[in-house]
């Protein structure tokens, strides 16, 4: 996408649409006013007070996410405005240009307008130009993703080309465009890989995707394959991938930005089921499709580690994604296996869906002995937090207050929600087993509880944080923001976690 900054006057640009921004405010008797931009106040004024009349008919309150568009029938250079509410000034956050800016992208892109102006700046004493630029150019690139890579349609050549971003001061501002453009581009990475269906991205593509990233921005990369594993002792892995025809692969990425001495760095690790069957217990046919996105922990850090080598912050981070399919065969794993993980723990299986701790205790494991710390993992883990939490929230379950705290603030930064979990230890009850160390399901009840339990056992006393994906990667209904599929989530606020650690 090509993005450019200009400093032309508001009513000069030339463009499809000119995206301006209106919130309102409370004016006493329970009445409330609308609040324009200096954007839209200048548009207001060259079409002779349209935007006025419509708010004073009531027609446009400036709701957060509200739109409306108007055309200039060639009085300003914009065929059309496109107004996009802010909701209450006094709410008005850096996020929430983002999302307005989110949305208004998202209709521009779905009625096929090609070039598109930003002008959504605001002013109050939570935002400054900085941010402003940031979050209207990330808000714009996310808004607009679009997933069509298999579809031949009769709307080809449609969608936006090229954003224009109305700013003061060119040099200043130029970097913080860059820096939102970096983090949207690499969370529409992490979209596109889960969006790819599982017969194109097989474990094997993802590893050669994330060469190929690594390559492209200077990321160190080591494959392990099956033999590798066998020598490391991955049972949980390589018993999980042994229904499949896909070789397995252990995709790892360093990025290297502090000096190496006694911190080793931080390990983001993703859970890579590139297709979810349940194994041998398999699932129900309906929605089977959907778990073509059980990789969305791997895509979060893949796309994490674009950004932060795009950013290069000062410190260490390496990125381990155990991958693999779940499939039912006559090699299969089965119920009643018991496994040896690779830092030596057995586990008894009781249910061959349970795949995902498996392999992500080999790779916990692994992080362990590198002396990697803090481990965070991202993973679809358990359909008990889409029960719990819906598509709005992550579950965050982490073993150290601190980084819960830091976890929350980077969540709050990025514009993501992450729900904090219990992790007490009489759930550990559940996964007890009689002839194993441990039980690999605790059954029904708090299973997002248990299965983030099980994940504990495998990273000692390293601080370590669990994120559960499962409702928040992947949506099966357009949202006034965003289409179907993929929602690259994980991605900005694990960037900002690496960034906020380095400074
Ligand atoms: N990949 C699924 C979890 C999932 C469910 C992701 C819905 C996205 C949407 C996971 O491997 C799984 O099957 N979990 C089971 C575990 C159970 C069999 C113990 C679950 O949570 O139902
Ligand atoms: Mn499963
Ligand atoms: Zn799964």
């Amino acid at each position: 996408m090509n993005i450019q900054a200009t400093t032309q006057a508001v009513q000069d640009i030339d463009c499809d649409a000119l995206i301006v921004a209106v919130a309102h405010h409370a004016i006493g008797g329970g009445k409330q006013e609308a609040l324009f931009s200096s954007p839209a106040t200048t548009v207001d004024r060259v079409l002779d007070g349209v935007l006025r009349n419509v708010c004073a008919d009531g027609e446009f309150k400036g709701d957060l996410g509200e739109l409306l568009t108007i055309h200039t029938m060639g009085r300003i250079a914009a065929k059309r405005v496109i107004v996009v509410g802010l909701g209450t000034q006094e709410k008005i956050r850096t996020h929430t240009l983002c999302f307005a800016s989110q949305i208004a992208a998202h209709h521009a892109q779905d009625i096929g307008l090609h070039q598109v102006a930003l002008a959504l700046e605001w002013d109050n004493k939570h935002i400054n130009n900085v941010q402003a630029v940031q979050a209207q150019v990330e808000g714009a690139l996310l808004g607009s993703y679009t997933f069509r890579r298999y579809q031949h349609s009769d709307r080809k050549g449609r969608g936006i080309g090229q954003f224009l971003l109305l700013v003061d001061k060119m040099d200043e501002l130029e970097q913080a465009l860059r820096r939102g453009q970096t983090l949207a581009e690499a969370t529409n990475f992490a979209r596109d890989l889960v969006n790819e269906p599982p017969n194109v991205l097989t474990p094997y593509e993802l590893a050669h995707r994330a060469s190929a990233m690594a390559k492209q921005f200077a990321l160190e990369c080591e494959i392990l394959d099956r033999k590798k594993m066998e020598e490391l002792g991955m049972g949980g892995l390589l018993a999980v991938t042994r229904g499949s025809a896909e070789p397995p692969q252990f995709i790892i990425l360093r990025y290297r930005g502090a000096d190496q001495g006694s911190d080793k760095g931080m390990a983001l690790v993703g859970k890579g089921i590139t297709f979810d069957t349940g194994g041998i217990s398999i699932k129900p046919a309906d929605a089977m499709d959907e778990m073509k996105g059980d990789m969305a922990g791997a895509a979060a850090v893949l796309g994490a580690m674009q950004a932060i080598a795009a950013l290069r912050p000062a410190i260490n981070v390496t990125a381990l994604i155990p991958t693999c399919e779940n499939m039912p065969s006559g090699t299969a794993y089965h119920p009643g296996d018991i496994l040896r993980i690779m830092n030596g723990k057995t586990i008894e299986i009781v249910n061959t869906d349970a795949e995902g701790r498996l392999i992500l205790a080999d790779a916990l494991s692994y992080a362990v002995q590198q002396g990697l710390s803090p481990i965070i993992d991202l993973a679809t883990l358990t359909g008990g937090v889409v029960v719990a939490l819906g598509h709005i929230m992550t579950g965050l379950f982490c073993n150290n207050e601190q980084l819960t705290k830091d976890i929350l603030t980077a969540g709050e930064a990025a514009g993501e929600k992450f729900w904090p979990m219990p992790l007490d230890e009489e759930y550990a009850e559940q996964i007890k087993s009689d002839i194993a160390d441990i039980k690999q399901s605790g059954g029904r009840v708090a299973s997002s509880v248990t299965a983030a339990k099980i994940l504990e056992q495998f990273v000692g006393n390293t601080q370590w944080a669990h994120l559960d994906i499962a409702g928040t990667s992947y949506v099966d209904s357009v949202r006034p923001y965003q289409e179907k599929g993929a929602t690259g989530v994980g991605v900005r606020t694990l960037v900002e976690l690496a960034v906020q650690r380095a400074n």
